[in-house]
């Protein structure tokens, strides 16, 4: 079977690539993760990667005068690493055109809202602030914007009674953690097409 090339950006706790890194195990998943890349040396999902035999690197940003050049580091070494699709899990940075040319309509993010509904960070504070019924989370192609992107495909959660940050993120979590390995699937079954027309916003289609 053929298994699709991936790299991971990362920088924080990584319970989406524990996902990504247990489908695969369970052998639910065609996908070979290439490189776990962190900006961040502390994250804990480089010690999920190592646990799993999986490659893993840190290039801080501090280390870069510009984005550009922080990009074209991460580029150089998830080409090295030969990555062909990148999922975005929890990384903290916002990509410029170098990096997104490197990858055309090859990179994915996990967001935990119903885009176009609460982007950026705190997703769930806005989410519980706004006074939502439903949220949910959302995968979606990156784009030059924050949270922007065409969208792949999107999970409802409900806002309970009594809910707070944490309650709902992790109820959210647990629905992020089944998209990303779905459209992961999706991507390595060569399922995922990008509808372009003039002047229109580029949809995905998946079957
Ligand atoms: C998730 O909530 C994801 O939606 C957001 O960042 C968080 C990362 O969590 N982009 P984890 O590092 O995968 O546990």
């Amino acid at each position: 079977m053929t298994l699709l090339p991936v790299g991971v950006l990362v920088s924080g706790r990584g319970s989406n690539l524990q996902a990504i890194l247990d489908a695969i195990a369970g052998e639910a998943l065609p996908v070979d993760v290439r490189l776990v890349l962190s900006n961040q040396p502390g994250a804990a999902a480089l010690a999920r990667a190592a646990a799993a035999g999986v490659p893993t690197a840190v290039i801080s940003h501090h280390d870069y005068a510009t984005r550009e050049a922080f990009d074209g580091a991460l580029v150089g070494a998830l080409r090295q690493a030969g990555a062909e699709w990148v999922v975005l899990a929890g990384f903290m940075r916002v990509l410029t055109p170098v990096f997104l040319r490197a990858f055309p309509l090859r990179v994915i993010n996990i967001h935990p809202a119903l885009l176009p509904s609460f982007p950026g960070i705190h997703a769930q504070r806005q989410a519980l602030a706004y006074g939502a019924k439903i949220t949910g989370c959302t995968v979606h192609l990156v784009d030059e914007g924050v949270d922007t992107g065409p969208i792949i495909a999107q999970r409802p959660v409900p806002l309970l009674d009594g809910d707070d940050e944490d309650t709902l993120a992790a109820r959210i979590l647990v629905e992020e953690h089944r998209l990303v390995v779905q459209v992961l699937a999706d991507i390595a079954a060569g399922r995922l097409h990008v509808v372009s027309s003039a002047g229109a916003r580029p949809h995905v289609t998946c079957g």
